[in-house]
């Protein structure tokens, strides 16, 4: 593996640890109970995208608390309709990051995917 792949492995899997606080820390503070419940199946995709990425670097993270604590905020200040497409984006801009690697390591592949249905997802609870 090359070095640059083994820090966007890294990254990744930081991002994913950190995404699992945000969603659930997310569900935690919404008003909407199906969005809830989105959001903790979402937290739990990104678990499970965080274990591929620990396999692929053979390292263990610390999740961070920043995300979790910063996006229920928003989402109190500016509110659901200018935050989800912000969260969504973060999930599309996953898709691009992780799209290099997924033609080299199959099992990002999936993750890839995972990403850009979670960004339509987020999206699509604006649409009830
Ligand atoms: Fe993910």
């Amino acid at each position: 593996m090359e070095q640059s792949d083994l820090k966007t492995f890294l990254k990744a899997q930081q991002g994913e640890l950190d995404a699992v606080l945000m969603y659930n820390a997310l569900a935690d503070a919404v008003k909407d109970r199906n969005d809830a419940e989105t959001f903790r199946r979402l937290a739990a995709e990104e678990g499970h995208h965080a274990s591929v990425f620990k396999q692929l670097s053979g390292q263990t993270l610390t999740p961070k608390k920043t995300l979790a604590t910063v996006v229920p905020l928003f989402y109190k200040i500016i509110g659901k309709k200018r935050l989800y497409p912000i969260i969504a984006k973060f999930e599309y801009d996953a898709v691009n990051t992780y799209a290099p690697v997924a033609q080299r390591f199959s099992e990002v592949e999936s993750v890839k995917n995972d990403e850009k249905r979670h960004g339509d997802t987020v999206m699509a609870l604006l649409n009830k």
